[in-house]
């Protein structure tokens, strides 16, 4: 979400901040980037990933490998659950950002990472945002999510409230984990699209798994600079789309006003543990 971004579109922008994707701009060295986290993904998720994210993938194959072309893969998106992806200049303001979401258009960027970024960037590419995002938009509970939370993102702007929500979209649609037959899985897009992060987040000892509380999502801080030291673990996204939809989070933000808020690492008395995290790898990086 939006931190350093203009006030207006840029230069060539439309209204709404769309831009053009121009796919006959990429290079053949931008398509085989593409080519190559597609297939090193493709390999690692079966198993790991939900099975929601699974199905959704086979919107992405399209006619032809490399960048999928937005054109082509609005068409099989669109007859999925209505939902389209526009291509934006990079970061839009958050109004801009959430009105997108609450006409079921998810806004990516057209630019892809270089090779010597394969394993981790911090700022979304069109990796990230169509791999990562449109299986899940594919799915139909999950689709009507984001739209309620792009109508949410909206409100609780007028609450002043959105830290608080960014912190339910960062530990759900980004970094989410679903308990599905008996074991855990994954869904978020920051982790789906991330060759390292998909296997930490299941597999390391390090961070937390704590079964998802609204509350206690919204007032937890999150990192942006590497591998999360929590992940909240939802019963399923029938389950995540009616708690967000039935709870009226006016009541909420204003108890949450009065909260400190909490470290990524924090643990609270009430927490449901579904791992406790040694915390190694984040002290390690931090020791140097
Ligand atoms: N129910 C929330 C509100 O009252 C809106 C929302 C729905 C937010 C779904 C996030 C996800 O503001
Ligand atoms: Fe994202």
């Amino acid at each position: 979400m939006a931190d350093h971004v203009l006030d207006r579109p840029p230069e060539g922008a439309a209204a709404d901040w769309t831009i053009a994707q121009d796919w006959s701009a990429y290079s053949a060295a931008d398509h085989e980037t593409w080519d190559i986290l597609f297939a090193r993904q493709q390999q690692q998720l079966p198993g790991r990933a939900a099975k929601a994210f699974l199905r959704g993938l086979e919107v992405l194959r399209l006619s032809k490998p490399g960048i999928p072309d937005f054109a082509e893969l609005n068409d099989r998106l669109h007859a999925a659950t209505g939902w389209q992806v526009v291509a934006v200049p990079g970061l839009v303001p958050d109004e801009v950002f959430f009105d997108h979401l609450a006409h079921r258009r998810f806004v990516a960027g057209n630019f892809i990472r270089r090779r010597d970024q394969l394993d981790y960037l911090q700022e979304p590419d069109v990796f990230h945002d169509v791999f990562g995002h449109v299986p899940m938009l594919a799915d139909p509970v999950f689709a009507d999510y984001m739209q309620a939370y792009g109508e949410g993102g909206l409100r609780s702007l007028g609450f002043g409230a959105l830290d608080k929500l960014a912190r339910l979209y960062w530990y759900t649609v980004e970094f989410g984990l679903v308990r599905e037959e008996g074991g855990i899985r994954l869904f978020g897009s920051g982790i789906v699209s991330s060759h390292g992060e998909s296997r930490f987040a299941l597999d390391d000892p390090s961070p937390h798994r704590v079964a998802f509380d609204l509350e206690r999502v919204m007032r937890t801080r999150y990192r942006i600079d590497d591998y999360q030291q929590v992940y909240f673990v939802i019963d399923s996204f029938e389950d995540l789309l009616r708690q967000t939809i039935e709870t009226d989070f006016a009541p909420l933000y204003g108890r949450l006003a009065a909260l400190p808020d909490l470290g990524p690492a924090d643990l609270l008395p009430g927490d449901v543990l579904i791992t406790r995290g040694t915390q190694t790898y984040a002290s390690e990086r931090a020791g140097g």
